[in-house]
């Protein structure tokens, strides 16, 4: 037997491979493709403090090895989503992260001060990083762009909430090890990275842009070489718990970058391609440890031979 559980702050996860915030609906909707309490943990579609209705039309587009995404945030509101969505995720007994955005630090509050009480989250993953909608009164265009309001939003969503937070850093920074010790500054019990990179489509005949909102946000294979160099560099500069992201596919995705130093991982877009890939990436990495002979998921965490 494989010791497989990641401790994020006071919470135990039952194994390393989630499913990633925006990939995985809330859970529901994956139901009849994997048996989702397999899974360490759902993290749900982000939400806001007042509901969204996103940005214009196409809002996806495939890009060579990856996906272009422009959504903007759409969602209901975090009242509806606790009232609708939670029930189903607690009483099936998956660990839930919910994924929480605002215009401003303070609906980053409000959010969050929304999710306690009954049906509360297992974690919380606040989204700093998403590329695709503009902040109120931010000196840069993403919060996790700058160290100061990453730190302070870090720390006022976690003065409001019980449960573990985790902050959603961005690779579009020239140094991703400021940010990430900005955030562990501000009390997160662990960082998620890479959100998408900054990217767009144009199509030459038109002569116009693919995506209604011109510019949006890349996932998949494509960035994975640069999200392990993240996750690697942060590693080398915090010590609270990465969970790493970007293109992870396979099992064997899943040990690199947990060789890099992440102590989970996230599977995004490989769920629109195959919707039971969590299943699957599971399977392999279990394949990969009991090869390598490793018997505590967390041994493997950081053990690139450099
Ligand atoms: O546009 C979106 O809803 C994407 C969100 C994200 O990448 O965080």
């Amino acid at each position: 037997m494989i010791d497989l559980k990641v401790r994020i702050g006071k919470t135990i996860f039952k194994n390393p491979v989630w499913a990633a915030s925006g990939t995985f609906g809330n859970g529901e909707e994956f139901t009849d493709f994997l048996k989702i309490t397999e899974i360490g943990a759902v993290v749900t579609k982000t939400v806001t403090r007042s509901p969204r209705r996103g940005n214009p039309v196409p809002r996806v587009v495939e890009t060579p090895s990856g996906l272009l995404n422009s959504i903007g945030l759409e969602n209901k509101g975090v009242e509806w989503f606790k009232k609708e969505q939670m029930p189903f995720l607690k009483e099936l007994g998956v660990g839930t992260i919910v994924s929480i955005a605002g215009e401003t630090p303070e609906e980053f509050v409000e959010c969050a001060g929304k999710l306690t009480g009954k049906n509360r989250p297992d974690a919380i993953e606040i989204n700093l990083s998403c590329p695709n909608v503009f902040h109120k009164g931010a000196r840069r265009r993403l919060f996790a762009q700058d160290p100061k309001i990453t730190e302070k939003i870090t720390k006022a969503v976690k003065k409001k909430i019980k449960c573990p937070v985790i902050t959603k850093l961005t690779p579009n920074v020239t140094d991703i090890g400021e940010i990430a010790r900005a955030a562990e500054n501000g009390g997160a019990d662990a960082i998620s990275l890479v959100n998408t990179y900054f990217g767009m489509a144009v199509d030459a005949e038109e002569m116009r842009p693919v995506l209604g909102n011109v510019t949006g946000g890349v996932s998949g294979p494509a960035i994975k070489p640069m999200a392990l160099a993240a996750v690697w560099s942060a590693y080398n500069e915090v010590s609270i718990p990465i969970i790493g992201i970007g293109g992870i596919m396979t099992g064997l995705d899943a040990a690199e970058f947990i060789l890099a130093g992440a102590s989970a991982i996230q599977v995004g877009t490989a769920n629109f391609i195959d919707p039971g890939r969590c299943a699957g990436v599971l399977k392999e990495l279990k394949e990969y440890l009991n090869r390598k002979k490793i018997k505590r998921i967390r041994d493997l965490v950081g053990k690139l031979k450099v």
